[in-house]
């Protein structure tokens, strides 16, 4: 849609949802109406290099030309169809995603939050049926995300922040341990506990990749101790890590993962993917929603993933990725931290906000994590010439915000 098709202007769209839609984050003041691949494009003409992929959900770029058609064509052929038929995206999207990466079923959702839910009911659920009642307990990390529905939000494991304040009480039997420590975790587990849940890279909590030997080392725990390990790979999934699954970098496998974000490049769409053992907790009718498995959002995410698969895009994330970090390192006032394209610029002084929008005005689009963080998450077609691009404008701006402290 284009404001001459409205027959309205910038501001009059601006004041329009000033008016009637309830933000709570800062919005920047512009109408984005065209976005091309790594380019979003404003109604005024102007044209921003996009380092932020819609908040690392972009991974095959904006308006993808095969993620286009397919929705396109879906459309105008089958959309809604709630549990009652089987559809055509929804059987290939299912068995691309599970042979790739190595899981014998798919449970399809709508969003990160709502993954995170199923993957949290289908634990408990596991547990209750496998140990009785009183096996329900899951630990999970501080400093984590996963999402902002009430279990999602008290698995987020960030007691006293803004996250939780207002929203006691909170759902029961959340434990956190400290990521990056087995001991933590080992201290944690009670008879109670059946499943350790974790990002394998922590991304809202600040771009904290966990170790090799923290994540090996709760599969052993797990394993020894009967209990399921829970991966949110809602934002570090299909590629964006430098491996189609960022656990397929340590090694192991997870009994049921999340994904969102990329999965549907844009389209509303989210899932978990588990083992048979697992999968047995949902029986008949224990768990559902509305637009699970919907024909238009799968078709959507068949292209999408078919798309990452065949053109390769974590091998072009570990390369791109690696390029910048390293570029990155000669950064001033700053830290380094990530893994492929899902990197952590943390500076010495609580300047993020004055970057992003400096940078912005330099039309250049980053991602703020809190007060110290700017976080890089393009598109996965990202280039090097498009990193060097975004590292001018990027130190450029650094530069002038140290300036003028
Ligand atoms: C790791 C992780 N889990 C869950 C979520 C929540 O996903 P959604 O915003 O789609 O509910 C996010 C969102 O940023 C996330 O990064």
């Amino acid at each position: 849609m284009q404001l001459n098709d409205v027959g309205l202007t910038k501001q009059e769209i601006m004041n329009m949802a000033d008016q009637y839609m309830l933000y709570t984050f800062p919005v920047l003041p512009i109408v984005a109406t065209k976005a091309k691949d790594l380019y979003i494009y404003d109604s005024d003409g102007n044209a921003y290099l996009d380092f932020y992929a819609g908040v690392a959900v972009l991974n095959c770029g904006q308006t993808n030309e095969r993620v286009t058609k397919a929705v396109q064509q879906q459309a105008g052929e089958l959309t809604q169809n709630c549990n009652y038929f089987y559809n055509i995206p929804a059987a290939l999207l299912a068995k691309t995603l599970c042979e790739s990466i190595g899981m014998d079923k798919i449970v399809y959702q709508n969003s990160g939050s709502e993954a995170n839910e199923a993957m949290i009911k289908m634990a408990r659920k596991f547990g209750v049926d496998n140990y009785g009642p009183d096996k329900y307990e899951i630990i999970t990390a501080y400093k984590s995300f996963h999402g902002r529905t009430y279990a999602a939000l008290t698995a987020t494991g960030q007691p006293g922040t803004h996250l939780h304040k207002g929203f006691d009480p909170l759902v029961p039997g959340f434990k956190y341990a400290e990521f990056n420590s087995l001991k933590s975790f080992e201290d944690a587990v009670t008879d109670n506990t059946i499943a350790i849940m974790v990002e394998p890279l922590q991304a809202e909590g600040g771009i904290y990749p966990a170790t090799q030997e923290f994540l090996q080392g709760l599969r052993r725990l797990c394993d020894e101790k009967g209990l399921l390990l829970l991966l949110d790979e809602v934002q570090t999934g299909l590629g964006r890590t430098g491996t189609l699954m960022c656990y397929m970098d340590y090694g192991i496998k997870p009994d049921i993962v999340s994904l969102a974000k990329a999965i549907g490049n844009g389209v509303p769409l989210g899932a978990i993917c588990c083992t048979k053992q697992a999968a047995a907790a949902f029986t008949y009718a224990s768990h559902g929603t509305t637009f699970a498995g919907n024909a238009l959002s799968c078709a959507a995410g068949y292209a999408a993933v078919s798309e990452i698969i065949e053109r390769e895009l974590s091998k072009n994330a570990a390369d791109v990725g690696g390029y910048m970090m390293e570029k990155l390192l000669s950064m001033p006032h700053a830290k380094i931290r990530g893994k492929g394209l899902l990197i952590g610029i943390e500076f010495d002084q609580p300047v993020a906000a004055q970057i992003k929008q400096t940078c912005f005005e330099n039309k250049l689009i980053v991602c703020q994590l809190g007060a110290n963080i700017i976080r890089l998450v393009p598109p996965l077609t990202v280039t090097k010439e498009d990193c060097d691009t975004a590292y001018d404008i990027l130190k450029k701006s650094v530069d002038l915000v140290y300036a003028n402290r």
